[in-house]
C-alpha cells in the first residue's frame, strides 16, 4: 500500500526531505573544508561510476549536489538519491553502497535495475527510506539489511528474491513500513517480526512462505495493513490477531490455513476489509464478526465453513462486498442481509441455504 505512493504522496515526502535538509544549513557549525570536499569528491565520483547521472548533470556543473535527483547538506556531503521511474538499466551494484555515509533516502522504484542487492547495502547506517520497489532484483535479501537501524520504509516489493526473510529484520525497532510482496522469498515468517513494534504496514502477500503465522504477529500493535495472502501458509489465524487494534485491513487468503475463525476478530473494530478466502477454515463463522461497523469488504469463500449465517450480518451497515460462496453453511438466508443498503456485491452460491433469496432484495 504505502509503496505504491502516488507521485503526490511521493512528492510530499520528496519536499519534506528537501526542507529538513535546507534547515541543517542554518544550524551547521563550522566545519574543516578541506576534509569534507574530498569526501564529498568521493560521493560524486561514486556518482559518476554508476554510470546514472550521464543525462542528468544540467549545465555540465561539477557540483554533484546539483544534479538531477540529489539532495546534500550543508557539508556537501548526498542525503537524498531519487531516481524513481527514470529508466536506468543495468545491475544496482554499479552505485557503491560504501560511498553515502549521510545518505537518509534512496528511492528507485520502478527503474530496469537487476542483479543481486549488494551486501554493502549495510554501511548505509543513517538510511530511513529504502525504495528497491518494481525492479527486476535477484538474489536474496542481504542480512545485512538488519544494520540500517534507522529505517523506517524499507520496499523491496515487485522484483525476483528468492531465499528467506532475514532474522535480522527484527533489528529495525523504527520500521513502519515493510513491504515484501511479489517475490518468490520462501522459508517461514520470522518470529523476530514481532520487534517491529513501529510497524504499520506488513505485506509479504504473493511469496511462497510456508509454515505457520508467528502468534508474535500480535505485538505489532501498530499495524494498520496485513497482508499475508497468496503463499503456502498452514496452521490457525493466531488468536493474537485480535490485539491489532488499528487494523483497517486483513488479507490472508490463498493459503492452506485451517482450523476456526478466531472470535478475537471481532475485537477489530477499526477493520474496514477482511479477506479469508480460499483458505480450509472450518467450524461457524463467529457473530462476533458482525461488531466492526465499518466494514466494508468481507470475503470468506472457498472454506469448509459450516453453520449458519447469522442475523448479525445485519450490523454490519457499511458493508459494500460480501461473499461467503462455495462452503457448506445451510439454513435460512438471514432476512437481515437486505436491510445493508450499501450493499453492491453478494455472492452466496455453493452453499446449502435452505431459503431462496426473499423478494424484498
Ligand atoms: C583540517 O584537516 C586537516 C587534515 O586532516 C588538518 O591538517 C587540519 O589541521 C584541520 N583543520 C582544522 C581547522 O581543524
Ligand atoms: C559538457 O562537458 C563536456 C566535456 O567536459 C563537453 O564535451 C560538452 O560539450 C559539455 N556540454 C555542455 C552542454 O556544455
Ligand atoms: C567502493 O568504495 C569503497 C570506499 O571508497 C572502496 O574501497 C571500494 O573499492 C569501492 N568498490 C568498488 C566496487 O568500486
Ligand atoms: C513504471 O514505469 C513505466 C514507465 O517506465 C510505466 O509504464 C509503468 O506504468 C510504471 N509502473 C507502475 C507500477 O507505475
Ligand atoms: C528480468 O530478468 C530476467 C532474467 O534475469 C529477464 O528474463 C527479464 O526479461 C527481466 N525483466 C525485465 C522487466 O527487465
Ligand atoms: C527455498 O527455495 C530454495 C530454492 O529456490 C531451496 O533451495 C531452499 O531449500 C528453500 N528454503 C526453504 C526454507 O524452503
Ligand atoms: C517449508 O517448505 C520446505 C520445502 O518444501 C520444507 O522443507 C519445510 O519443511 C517447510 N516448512 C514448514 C514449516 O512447513
Ligand atoms: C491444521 O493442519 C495441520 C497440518 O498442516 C495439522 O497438523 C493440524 O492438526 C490442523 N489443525 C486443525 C485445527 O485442523
Ligand atoms: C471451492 O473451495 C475449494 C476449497 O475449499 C477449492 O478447492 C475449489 O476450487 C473451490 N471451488 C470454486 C468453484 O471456487
Ligand atoms: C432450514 O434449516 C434450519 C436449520 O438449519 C431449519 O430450522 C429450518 O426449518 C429449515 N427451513 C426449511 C424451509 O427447510
Amino acid at each position: 500500500m504505502a509503496c505504491a505512493f502516488s507521485n503526490t504522496c511521493r512528492a510530499v515526502i520528496v519536499f519534506i526531505w528537501a526542507a529538513l535538509t535546507l534547515l541543517t544549513v542554518h544550524v551547521a557549525s563550522a566545519t574543516n573544508i578541506s576534509i569534507h570536499v574530498a569526501a564529498s569528491e568521493t560521493e560524486g565520483q561514486a556518482l559518476l561510476n554508476s554510470g546514472w547521472w550521464k543525462d542528468r548533470i544540467p549545465h555540465n556543473t561539477s557540483d554533484h549536489c546539483k544534479w538531477v535527483g540529489i539532495i546534500c547538506d550543508y557539508e556537501g556531503s548526498i542525503t537524498l538519491i531519487d531516481l524513481e521511474e527514470s529508466n536506468i538499466k543495468g545491475e544496482l551494484g554499479r552505485l557503491n553502497f560504501s560511498c553515502f555515509p549521510n545518505l537518509q533516502y534512496l528511492d528507485l522504484w520502478n527503474n530496469s535495475l537487476s542483479g543481486r542487492i549488494p551486501s554493502q547495502i549495510g554501511s548505509l547506517s543513517n538510511l530511513k527510506y529504502l525504495g528497491l520497489a518494481q525492479n527486476n532484483l535477484t538474489g536474496t535479501v542481504p542480512k545485512e539489511i538488519g544494520s540500517l537501524r534507522n529505517l523506517e520504509i524499507l520496499c523491496l516489493n515487485s522484483n525476483n528474491l528468492h531465499g528467506i526473510i532475514p532474522k535480522e529484520i527484527g533489528s529495525l525497532r523504527f520500521l513502519e513500513v515493510l513491504e515484501l510482496s511479489s517475490n518468490n522469498l520462501n522459508g517461514t515468517i520470522p518470529k523476530e517480526i514481532g520487534s517491529l513494534r513501529n510497524l504499520v504496514d506488513l505485506d509479504l502477500n504473493s511469496n511462497n512462505l510456508n509454515g505457520t503465522i508467528p502468534k508474535e504477529i500480535g505485538s505489532l500493535r501498530n499495524l494498520v495493513m496485513l497482508d499475508l495472502s497468496s503463499n503456502n501458509l498452514n496452521g490457525i489465524i493466531p488468536k493474537e490477531i485480535g490485539s491489532l487494534r488499528f487494523l483497517e485491513v486483513l488479507e490472508l487468503s490463498s493459503n492452506n490455513l485451517n482450523g476456526t475463525i478466531p472470535k478475537e476478530i471481532g475485537s477489530l473494530r477499526n477493520l474496514v476489509g477482511l479477506d479469508l478466502s480460499s483458505n480450509n477454515l472450518n467450524g461457524i463463522i463467529p457473530k462476533e464478526i458482525g461488531s466492526s461497523r465499518i466494514i466494508e469488504a468481507l470475503f470468506l469463500d472457498s472454506n469448509k465453513l459450516s453453520g449458519v449465517l447469522s442475523q448479525e450480518i445485519g450490523n454490519l451497515k457499511s458493508l459494500i462486498s460480501l461473499s461467503v460462496t462455495n462452503n457448506t453453511l445451510g439454513g435460512p438466508i438471514p432476512s437481515t442481509l437486505f436491510r445493508l443498503m450499501n450493499l453492491k456485491y453478494l455472492s452466496l452460491g455453493f452453499n446449502q441455504f435452505n431459503s431462496t433469496i426473499p423478494r424484498e432484495i
